[in-house]
């Protein structure tokens, strides 16, 4: 069939909107009628080359923030039919892997195909476009056009009476940032937490850590429209820069550094990284949620204090979650009022005018900016 898609032909230049073609679903596979896809900034760590190497190269279609409605199943597709719902999870989730089994399904070993752009099962392309086969950059999805087909372990099927210009923000963002605070960071109640960057990643690890009882939450981030809007989601305190937040402990923390850390800030880069040691006190947790550039091997951190005061690093992705038990676990909470979905879509685009979408991430006007189809 024929379709439409933003593809990235080269870094560093514009996604194009054109017409692609696209093969019907083979074994496994599943095409869906894509409703609506946030605007993460992970898929501009593509255009950029800070994600090169890690996921599909150009020419690729992105998006990985997906939500729509199947249209078709391929032969051995058991978990969906046409018309289900569904969230697309960034990570495949076959729920048999060693990692699934043991309850790490944000670390299926399906993901591995990640870095290829191509189809999991035969390691081929369903969309071509201008004679050449594009890959799916960033989980498989290519979210960034009216349909797609993807492998069914992506799909995650959910209730129809969810909107789905709601709960594509589930496909990453919000499972990213509420499990950084509840299941990287284990934020307690009582706790204390800091959120070093508040856009749609930092905006959900404040409502995570809000639901998880935290008494104090500091999100810090340079721009005055997301501290604004970091109150609104939970925060008790705001800063703009690690420095001021630093200056602030005494009062913050009763002075003994934040319980936990959890760094989203929009490019992750090591002086930060370092600082959040300092930021953090005994037995803190300082979660790496945020894409350091895949080229930054080296980074500066008061290692001593890893010893010293127990302080912990931890990486996390897809806020080490479960796709299958979260996504639906938090669109119920949406449903019960607990998190706010309608407060981070700050504004709607169509497909056509996906490049004013990053451009306005970067003047830092939205909270989540999403696509939304006909
Ligand atoms: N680990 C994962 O599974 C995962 C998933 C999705 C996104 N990410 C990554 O998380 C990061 C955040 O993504 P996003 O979509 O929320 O981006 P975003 O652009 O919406 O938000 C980033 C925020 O960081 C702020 N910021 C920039 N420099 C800062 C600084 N020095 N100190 C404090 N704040 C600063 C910006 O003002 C912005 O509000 C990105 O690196 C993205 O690739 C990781
Ligand atoms: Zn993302
Ligand atoms: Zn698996």
């Amino acid at each position: 069939m024929k379709t439409k898609a933003a593809i990235l032909w080269e870094r560093n230049t514009p996604w194009s909107v054109e017409e692609i073609d696209l093969d019907p679903p083979k074994t496994g596979e599943v095409l869906v009628k894509l409703a609506a896809s946030g605007m993460c900034h992970s898929d501009e760590h593509l255009v950029t080359g800070d994600l090169a190497g890690a996921t599909g190269e150009p020419p690729c279609i992105g998006g990985h923030e997906g939500a729509g409605v199947v249209l078709e199943v391929g032969p051995g597709v058991y978990s969906v039919e046409p018309g289900d719902h569904v969230v697309f999870g960034f990570i495949p989730a076959c729920g048999r892997c060693p990692s699934c089994a043991a309850g790490h399904s944000n670390l299926c070993d399906l993901g591995a195909a990640s870095a290829t752009g191509y189809q999991i099962f035969d390691g081929t392309s369903r969309h071509h476009a201008q004679g050449q086969d594009l890959r799916l950059a960033i989980g498989l999805l290519g979210t960034f056009a009216h349909h797609t087909v993807v492998n069914e372990a992506s799909c995650i099927k959910i209730d129809k009476e969810i909107p789905l210009d709601r709960a594509c923000l589930l496909g990453c963002g919000v499972v990213t940032g509420w499990g950084s605070a509840v299941y990287a960071a284990q934020v307690e109640p009582g706790e204390t937490v800091a959120v070093v960057g508040a856009g749609g990643i930092g905006a959900n690890a404040i409502q995570g850590a809000r639901l998880a009882g935290a008494r104090v939450i500091a999100a810090i981030d340079p721009v005055e429209f997301k501290r604004e809007k970091a109150m609104e989601f939970g925060a008790t305190h705001t800063y703009e820069s690690i420095n001021d937040a630093m200056g602030d402990l005494a009062t913050s923390t009763w002075n003994r550094g934040f319980d936990k850390v959890i760094m989203t800030m929009g490019v992750g880069n090591g002086e930060a990284l370092g600082q959040a040691f300092w930021l953090g006190g005994k037995r803190c947790k300082i979660v790496v949620t945020n894409i350091h550039p895949v080229a930054e091997q080296t980074i500066s951190i008061p290692a001593a204090f890893l010893t010293f005061f127990e302080k912990q690093l931890i990486g996390s992705l897809f806020g080490s979650a479960n796709p299958r038990l979260d996504i639906p676990k938090l669109l119920e909470l949406y449903t019960q009022g607990q998190l706010d979905l309608d407060g981070l879509v700050t504004k709607t685009y169509s497909l056509d005018e996906i490049n004013d979408g990053y451009a306005d991430m970067y003047a830092g006007k939205n909270i989540r900016g999403v696509l939304v189809y006909d």
